[in-house]
């Protein structure tokens, strides 16, 4: 019946053509204005709240029945951890028949690297540099999560990362503004198309709105402390990216920022998000951090928390329930709130709108289509391909690396060469063990027939106990070569999963220093959801190959690196640290009045250890290796209005094909605020034959220099500049360059 009353008002609208108000609005806002025209204070409240769906022992539910009641008297308009094509019709029906305006759900759920096919974690996929695949996995989440009945995600996580303690780190794609930015449109573009009415497409979500990454000591929902000039020049880089690309939905952080928690916090959401950037989407809070207000000690009661959280412009509250029981009463003393809920609910409906809902509620929970497109083959061979182009080559001493297939024998020792659960990582949505090839199993299909491939775990992967050791090293000593595969266990990287120590863990290193001893060459694979900081493996394992956590198809990625049927590419997104005491560590820091200098005691470094990190942002190796040329610039000097032409020619030096990820740095030598000591603002991934050379040519325009100026704005300065351009932040390849007026 309410979908027939919708089709009223759209033939309304779209039919009239009088000169009055509707004329000058778009269908779709004459449409949400008129339904918000009918709405009663408890349902604009009611769209204004998410509830979480529930599970029984037998598997997931939609929710009990008091929520279900909630959404018949329309005091419910979304739900989250509601999937399935079943489900969701299921639930959609009571919204739609059975409530008084039969207002349409909207289904949101965490597939922050896939939903039921799991690709690599965000993390990893950054280090790929590839952002049409990037995309596409983002498309294929959308396209499968679309078929199970969802229509948003919560996801990109955007979130600036300098402290590899955060367990959070695996989410976003590391620390750099400039490339954090590219991600997150490549990944909005990915989950939501060009039409979010599509039947493939779901709405995204930028979170951590804002800061999130810098809590403090590295521990997760810790305070965060950061200034103005930092929080607009790096953290909220990527999010006015992902605004610019029409990204849906934000969500609140959790943290407290410069005293004032994200989800109450006016200035970031009022004034910059919806003011400054006239963005028109709706934010959701995030898990009960409206009431979480209380907590943080700034709101005295619930009611309050509601009243601050609506004030500083959170549409949605996620699952705690302050609007839906305090909202009502505080309009009675507050009337200026009523404004203000309406605009919540028009952005909420805009969206339900733009997912084109209202015309067909059910057109998402198809269980034909969910049959036909979840776990589909191609969304596997994708897995792959998006994996293996993840995967950093750190190390590879006497080239170790590739590995011949036809070795006489294998041992494959590790605690994670056969787990399925660390290879899907957190966040897997509907991944399924059941769906992982491991690594063990990746090497067996990829050697030949004489290989014969020995595996012992030899410990666990958290875990004092060397009884293993001995199988190990028997099985390595009778070996060709010895891949060694430790790191991390799924559950040590994400939410709520923050290391004050980001070594190895358990007696892993033990394990690598008694292979070594065997005298046969060490290769190791290293999974895990954070740079690893473990010096002696890195400067004495034969090869080491950051392999992150790489989802569904993390096996044979791996080993179509190892044995070279294709030659790694990744280049770290993020720095790896020598010691947690160097954290935070980042490539683009500030000089300081002292820079550091081994030679002189009075600059800024430490006594005990060294003050540059084990790897540097940018960094990775190949089979193959590169030359770059002498760089040119077109002129020494150029205009605002005008560009400046950066050019180097690069030589595949090696014997085997290859790709390099040429990488432009800038550095701004003086301005009226200090500036980084080097920022990313391009990159070209180059693919050459053995022999061959490629011209690589950059521009830079006045635009990309710009950086929020002392009086806080967005502008860039005259004056000289360097600009570096090499295979890392480490390149010392630069020339310098003045910008005029
Ligand atoms: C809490 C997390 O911080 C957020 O990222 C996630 O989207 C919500 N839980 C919902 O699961």
């Amino acid at each position: 019946m309410r979908t027939l009353v919708f089709a009223i008002i759209i033939g309304f609208f779209v039919g009239c053509s009088g000169p009055d108000k509707t004329t000058t609005l778009s269908p779709r806002d004459a449409f949400i204005d008129s339904l918000l025209s009918e709405m009663t204070i408890e349902e604009k409240i009611g769209q204004m709240s998410q509830s979480t769906g529930s599970w029984e022992t037998t598997g997931p539910i939609i929710a009990d029945s008091s929520t279900l009641d909630l959404v018949r008297t329309g005091r419910l308009g979304s739900f989250l951890n509601v999937f399935g094509a079943e489900r969701t019709r299921k639930a959609q029906e009571i919204a739609v028949n059975g409530s008084r305006l039969g207002i349409p759900l909207i289904f949101g759920y965490d597939m922050i690297h896939g939903y039921a096919t799991t690709f690599p974690i965000p993390l990893a996929e950054a280090a790929s540099w590839d952002l049409e695949l990037i995309k596409k996995s983002a498309a294929i989440t959308a396209l499968e999560a679309s078929a199970a009945g969802l229509h948003w995600n919560f996801a990109p996580m955007v979130d600036i990362a300098r402290d590899p303690r955060w367990g959070r780190i695996m989410e976003g794609a590391g620390e750099d503004p400039w490339w954090g930015s590219q991600v997150a449109i490549a990944r909005v573009r990915g989950y939501q198309g060009n039409d979010l009415k599509s039947l493939s497409t779901i709405a995204a979500t930028a979170k951590h709105f804002a800061g999130y990454g810098a809590a403090e000591g590295g521990r997760d929902y810790n305070t965060t402390e950061i200034s103005e000039h930092t929080l607009r020049d790096v953290y909220l880089v990527p999010f006015q990216a992902a605004a610019k690309a029409g990204v849906a939905a934000f969500m609140n952080g959790f943290n407290d920022l410069n005293g004032t928690p994200a989800t109450a916090n006016k200035f970031l959401v009022r004034q910059i998000l919806k003011k400054e950037w006239d963005w028109k989407g709706l934010v959701v809070s995030d898990w009960a951090s409206v009431q979480e207000l209380t907590d943080h000690g700034f709101a005295a009661t619930d009611s309050e928390a509601a009243g601050l959280a609506l004030e500083a412009g959170c549409d949605m509250e996620m699952v705690s329930k302050t609007y839906d029981e305090y909202l009502i009463d505080l309009v009675q003393q507050h009337p200026e709130y009523l404004p203000m809920i309406d605009d919540a609910t028009l952005r909420i409906l805009g969206v339900k709108y733009d997912l084109g809902l209202f015309e067909d509620p059910f057109r998402y929970s198809d269980l034909q289509r969910e049959k036909q497109i979840v776990r589909n083959n191609d969304h596997f061979k994708h897995a792959r391909e998006i994996a293996k182009r993840s995967i950093v080559l750190l190390e590879n001493r006497n080239r170790t690396l590739p590995l011949d297939p036809n070795l006489r024998k294998i041992a494959v020792i590790g605690p994670l060469a056969e787990d399925r659960e660390t290879a899907l990582g957190t966040w897997s949505a509907q991944g399924q063990q059941s769906d992982v090839t491991p690594l063990l199993q990746g090497i067996q299909l990829a050697v030949g027939e004489k290989t014969k491939v020995l595996y012992a775990a030899g410990s666990e992967i958290n875990s004092t106990d060397k009884s293993g050791f001995n199988k190990a090293r028997a099985l390595a000593k009778q070996s060709d070569a010895i891949i060694a595969v430790v790191g991390e266990h799924a559950l040590m990287s994400g939410e709520a999963l923050s290391r004050s120590d980001i070594g190895l863990p358990g007696v892993q290193l033990d394990l690598l220093k008694m292979l070594k001893e065997t005298g046969k060459p060490v290769i190791v694979v290293l999974m895990n959801g954070r740079p690893i900081a473990e010096p002696w493996m890195y400067e004495n394992c034969d090869a080491v190959l950051e392999t992150w956590l790489l989802g569904v198809q993390s096996g044979p990625a791996i080993a179509d690196v190892i044995f070279g049927s294709y030659n790694p590419a990744g280049k770290l997104p993020v720095t790896i640290p020598r010691s947690v005491g160097q954290i935070p560590i980042y490539y683009n820091h500030k000089n300081t009045g002292r820079a550091a200098d081994p030679a002189d005691r009075y600059t800024s470094k430490y006594i005990d250890e060294a003050f540059v990190p084990q790897y540097p942002f940018g960094y990775g190796l190949s089979y193959t290796t590169f030359e770059y040329g002498e760089l040119t610039l077109d002129k020494p000097a150029f205009h605002r209005g005008d560009s400046l032409s950066v050019s180097v020619v690069l030589t595949n030096s090696g014997s085997v094909a290859g790709e390099e990820v040429v990488q432009l740095y800038v550095r701004d030598l003086f301005g009226s605020v200090t500036r980084p000591v080097l920022e990313l603002k391009n990159f070209e991934k180059v693919l050459l034959n053995a022999g061959e050379s490629h011209l690589v040519k950059f521009k830079i325009k006045a635009e990309d220099l710009s950086f929020w100026d002392k009086n806080m704005a967005f502008r860039s300065e005259t004056g000289q500049f360097k600009v570096f351009v090499g295979s890392n932040s480490a390149t010392q390849l630069q020339q310098e360059f003045e910008l005029l007026d």
